[in-house]
């Protein structure tokens, strides 16, 4: 189903919505996610992946309040939260992403509302800061619920990961190395960016034509931090997090929504991945667009690089790759399997 065809345009009018941008796959507002989800019908859409803004005071476009008192911004969360399960197909998917102060709020209320708890994902975030008296956060959290049963559960995979001095495995997965899957390891609940795969640029490095692409997609979610990279000034996800989520909940030609479209990831991802999709953001929506519009050019983005370069070897010895913790050519202090030999 296109997804212009869900949505009345007098409706979205009279709502205050502005369309600024539509393809053949996807259609974009402007406007407030709340009257947005009023103009969806009930049981339409197959996955919704919400990343609201987090409370933290940062600085977003006129009309967003990042700084609300607690209760109200949970009482603003339980509204969107509801009408996103109510536009949701049964067996439909929702992720929302936040801090796990506010996650556990949600989770509680889903809860509630018989939704299905399927996940608390935790996306690592290398170099987060401490605040106050308070251990420095590693980890945001990605609540992963469907509407009952999910209608839609795609297996996905993650490269093994590799030395990257060596190319020798790192883990030995409990002995059960042999019996893996050749197209890597089941995706866990954990979505890891180690400080050791990849090599901070974010500052500056001018000797960035190293860029590694890799073939697989899971391999982690580096933060957009490099402005060669960065959409905006504000917050945006890196396209790997969104892809991987649309690939796990939702088919090709299946209906995404999110109603905090920022920069357009969840659009371009989904876009990418021939799904539809529909949206909203209350502020600029420039770079969304611009980003769209790029995309519909045939121009990818490499999100590889949102970080920096990639410390792994290109092309791992296959001797080493193999075997496990042989890493014979590895410099002892530098090499990642040490500590399992
Ligand atoms: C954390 S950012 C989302 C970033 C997005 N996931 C990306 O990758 O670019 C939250 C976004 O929600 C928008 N926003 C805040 N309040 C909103 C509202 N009431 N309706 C629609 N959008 C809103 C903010 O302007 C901001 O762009």
């Amino acid at each position: 189903m296109q997804p212009f065809l869900l949505i009345s345009p007098l409706n979205a009018t009279n709502q205050g919505l502005r369309e600024v941008y539509q393809s053949d796959y996807g259609i974009l507002y402007q406007g407030d996610c709340l009257n947005f989800l009023r103009v969806i019908p009930d049981s339409s859409v197959d996955i919704v992946f919400a990343d609201p803004p987090f409370n933290l005071g940062k600085n977003y476009d006129k009309g967003v309040n990042d700084q609300r008192k607690s209760d109200e911004y949970l009482a603003w969360s339980r509204q969107w939260i509801s009408e996103c399960i109510r536009v949701l197909k049964p067996g439909g998917s929702l992720f929302i992403f936040n801090l796990p102060k506010w996650c556990i709020e949600y989770g509680a209320y889903l809860n509630q509302q018989e939704m299905n708890f399927r996940h608390w994902i935790a996306c690592r975030m290398p170099k987060a800061f401490p605040r106050g008296q308070r251990m420095s956060p590693a980890h945001y959290g990605l609540l992963y619920y469907t509407k009952g049963e999910p209608a839609v559960f795609n297996k996905v995979y993650t490269p093994i990961q590799v030395c990257r001095h060596c190319g020798g495995e790192i883990r030995d997965y409990g002995g059960h190395r042999k019996k893996l899957n050749p197209k890597g390891i089941n995706l866990m609940d954990v979505w890891d960016a180690p400080e050791d795969v990849w090599e901070d640029t974010a500052s500056s490095d001018t000797n960035e034509i190293l860029w590694t692409l890799s073939d697989e997609m899971w391999t982690d979610i580096p933060p957009v931090r490099h402005r060669q990279h960065k959409k905006r000034g504000a917050n945006e996800l890196a396209p790997i997090m969104l892809e991987r989520i649309i690939a796990m909940g939702s088919n090709p030609g299946q209906v995404a929504l999110d109603p905090f479209g920022g920069s357009g990831t969840t659009f371009y991802a989904a876009q990418k991945l021939q799904r539809y999709w529909l949206g909203t953001e209350i502020g600029d929506t420039e770079p969304a667009v611009k980003r769209l519009t790029k995309l519909a050019k045939g121009q990818v983005e490499d999100w590889e690089s949102a970080r920096g370069k990639k410390k792994v070897q290109t092309k791992p010895k296959e001797s080493t790759q193999l075997e496990l913790f042989s890493c014979t050519d590895c410099k002892p202090d530098t090499c990642a399997t040490q500590p399992f030999q």
